[in-house]
């Protein structure tokens, strides 16, 4: 079988690892290969938002880098959706896998399921039920394109039925999950905290980079406002995105930077280092909420409502939106909870799988060879 996948930014390359790792093992012990080719559309380029990851992860590299670089969402899109289907008439694969729901995902989708390639949704399901989001947009697109939707919980699965979609619904798990409890220790081993100068439990690691956050003023000064209180406390760690440096400086906020430990936006064992330690995150990202959940530390997410609802069910994760005085006042509940894993001793099912989501998406597209 031919799969291209199609990747654009950090958090599909992270995605991406766990698969391609998964197929390559799978080919080292099958007749029934799969030649997977990466296509990567160019959505980000620094070397610290795209490189980095293939090398550490040790993704295969792209057969194809479109480098396609666009402020706006139609000129992006589009572009890369008239790219990716010159690609696909090329090589004619059996099916095209994608992940979450970037401009990325949905231009490859759009170019394979015009062209009646089946597509692989991996990460279908999630809602946030908030269209002004580009994110939704992507993801009910891409979800209602897509022949193979791998959900990560059983939210997603509902969330689909609810939409009228009830087959090729494979809840498999999250592989981001897989690919946490795979780098953990490696993690642990290989970073020191000294190397950010700080101590165990003794910092805040924050990321913002959500388009409704970083371009609007008013929300943006409010985070960096609530920020630089919880500084005055303890360390706050911010790896930053270059989306949200470019929108502080524009908007003359950059001296909401002084307080708080800026620094480039880290490798991802890097990253997971800084989450195991942290005494909470403060994120608007999705996939660091859930790894927030997985090394089990508090969360505090920017956002007005998540996808990862399940996080917030089990208490770990409170939705502060961009309200100073209310990201304060979560943040001084869960200073004051010492237990908010509670759950954990309970024996509860877990959401998310056990960490070999990527091992049963390959044996769901072995089993449906196209
Ligand atoms: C994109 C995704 C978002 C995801 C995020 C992960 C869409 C609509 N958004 O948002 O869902 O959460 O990636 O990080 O697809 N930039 C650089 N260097 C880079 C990459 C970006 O300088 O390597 C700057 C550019 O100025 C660019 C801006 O960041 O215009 C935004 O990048 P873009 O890919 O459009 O959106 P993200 O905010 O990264
Ligand atoms: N990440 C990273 N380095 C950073 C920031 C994030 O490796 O400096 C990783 C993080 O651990 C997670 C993924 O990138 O696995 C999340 O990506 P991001 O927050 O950019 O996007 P989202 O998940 O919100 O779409």
């Amino acid at each position: 079988m031919k799969i291209i996948t199609v990747v654009g930014a950090r958090p599909q390359f992270i995605k991406a690892a766990a698969v391609s790792r998964a197929i390559l093992e799978h080919n080292a012990g099958s007749n029934n290969l799969i030649t997977e080719s990466i296509l990567h559309t160019g959505q980000h380029y620094d070397e610290k938002m795209s490189a980095v990851f293939f090398d550490q992860l040790e993704i295969p590299n792209p057969k194809y880098n479109l480098g396609i670089i666009e402020k706006n969402h139609g000129a992006m899109t589009g572009k890369m959706l008239e790219q990716i289907e010159m690609i696909l008439l090329d090589e004619r694969p059996d099916m095209l896998l994608v992940y979450g729901d970037t401009n990325s995902t949905l231009a490859g989708t759009l170019a394979a399921a015009k062209l009646h390639i089946p597509v692989a949704h991996v990460e279908a399901g999630l809602r946030s039920y908030n269209r002004s989001m580009p994110e939704e947009i992507n993801r009910v697109m891409t979800d209602h394109l897509s022949s193979f939707l791998f959900c990560p919980t059983q939210a997603a699965v509902q969330n689909l039925n609810g939409e009228g979609i009830e087959q090729h619904i494979h809840n498999v798990g999250d592989v981001m999950y897989d690919v946490a409890m795979k780098y953990r220790s490696i993690a642990d081993r290989r970073y020191q905290l000294e190397q950010w100068q700080v101590e165990e439990n003794s910092y805040i690691l924050c990321t913002v980079h959500r388009a409704e956050n970083s371009d609007q003023k008013a929300r943006l000064q409010s985070i960096f406002y609530a920020l630089n209180e919880v500084a005055a406390e303890i360390p706050v760690v911010l790896p930053l995105h270059p989306r949200t440096r470019k929108m502080l400086k524009e908007f003359n906020l950059e001296y909401l930077l002084d307080p708080l430990h800026i620094i480039e936006p880290v490798s991802y064992l890097e990253m997971v280092r800084l989450e195991m330690s942290a005494k909470a995150i403060i994120t608007d990202s999705g996939g660091i909420q859930k790894e927030a959940f997985f090394h089990k530390v508090p969360c505090l997410t920017l956002r007005d409502e998540t996808e990862w609802v399940e996080t917030v069910e089990l208490g770990c994760n409170k939705i502060c939106g961009a309200n100073k005085d209310v990201i304060l006042e979560k943040w001084i509940e869960i200073c004051r909870d010492n237990d908010m894993f509670y759950f954990l001793k309970e024996g509860r099912g877990l959401p998310y799988g056990n960490g070999t989501a990527s091992y049963k998406i390959v044996e769901v597209l072995t089993a449906n060879d196209c």
